[in-house]
């Protein structure tokens, strides 16, 4: 019996230190230390030793089982050690790997042209100033000259939000609001938002932006609002651009005109870009008309002034070349992305 228990005893200790994994060493416990286990069977055998000398067989056998476990538990503390050991190498973290860079937003290009314009007039001494997108009657139509049943109303059309009070529908009505608060002289461009009761299409938008212009001091005269403009285009566009003043109508300015641009896509001599003119068409923009400036309480006979007004997706669209307004609006990034 003895015998047989030392060879029992050394079988499970070699199988311990063969096995290589977690799993086989529970086949082992099974193997000898479970229910039909080689050493429970031996126990199951005492009934057959002489009975004097079961006692030290019995603690043989059990002492066997204690050996057993003990190194049955420090073969499964090793396992433990190692897996983990071997987790913690597969989850180093590299911080060498290049990281996710988080997602950074772009200007629009309506932004970018306007900051562009901003620059260009600061520069020459300009304030920027705002005004409010939702207007009364009287500084977005009556005082600059648009009366009531004026023509220019009807092509101006907008939503009213009462009978006086309307979403502006142009900037200029915050030339009246900065010539009101009486302080001469005045150098300013007004950028904003404005509504038209217009439909969507690749030129149009029932809301769209403006860049206003507004100087007004003593002697003033046609020859500064053209040297302005001139530099205006030069700077935005490129040293090489002309500008030409084409005689227009605006109710609210005396003379008026029309600004064109030579084409910077072909410097004038004509190609698609420019419809084969050599021109491309910016602003409008004239002389303060001396109504306009009495009625906010400038004396004409002292001071004179010229305004001008643009579209500020017009000036992104040719800037960068855009065939279609509402690409502006679509907040596409594949698109948005390219400026
Ligand atoms: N407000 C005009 C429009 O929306 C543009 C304009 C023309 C503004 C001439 C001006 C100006 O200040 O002098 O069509």
């Amino acid at each position: 019996m003895k015998e047989k228990l030392k060879a029992i005893v050394e079988e499970a200790l070699t199988s311990i230190n063969a096995s290589e994994e977690l799993d086989k060493l529970n086949e082992i416990r099974v193997a000898f230390l479970g229910k039909k286990g080689q050493l429970t069977d031996l126990l199951k055998s005492l009934k057959d030793v002489a009975p004097e000398d079961r006692p030290a067989v019995g603690q043989m056998v059990n002492e066997a089982r204690t050996a057993l476990e003990e190194k049955l538990e420090e073969k499964k503390n090793y396992f433990a050690k190692k897996i983990r050991e071997e987790q913690i190498k597969r989850e180093t973290i590299d911080v060498t790997l290049p990281a996710k860079k988080p997602m950074v937003g772009h200007r629009h290009p309506n932004t970018i042209a306007l900051e562009e314009a901003e620059r260009i007039f600061v520069g020459m001494g300009y304030e920027v100033v705002e005004g409010p997108e939702v207007e009364y009657d009287y500084y977005n139509f009556e005082a600059l000259n648009i009366p009531a049943n004026h023509p220019a109303k009807d092509e101006q059309d907008t939503f009213y939000v009462t009978s006086n009070i309307l979403l502006r529908t142009q900037t200029s009505p915050v030339q009246v609001r900065v010539m009101e608060k009486g302080k001469l002289p005045i150098r300013m461009i007004a950028p904003g938002r404005v509504f038209r009761s217009d439909e969507v299409d690749a030129t149009h938008s029932p809301s769209f932006h403006q860049i206003e212009g507004l100087v007004i001091d003593k002697n003033i005269t046609f020859a500064d609002l053209k040297g302005t403009l001139a530099e205006f285009a030069r700077q935005l566009f490129g040293e090489d651009t002309k500008v030409k003043f084409r005689p227009h109508h605006f109710p609210f300015t005396e003379p008026s005109a029309e600004v064109d641009v030579t084409c910077f896509k072909c410097g004038g001599s004509g190609c698609r870009f420019c419809k084969g003119s050599g021109w491309i068409e910016i602003l409008g923009c004239g002389m303060v008309h001396p109504r306009v400036l009495e009625m906010s309480g400038i004396d004409p006979n002292e001071y004179s002034g010229f305004a001008f007004g643009m579209g500020l997706e017009r000036i992104a669209l040719l800037k960068y070349e855009i065939d279609d307004m509402r690409l502006l609006y679509e907040n596409d990034a594949r698109f948005l992305k390219q400026f």
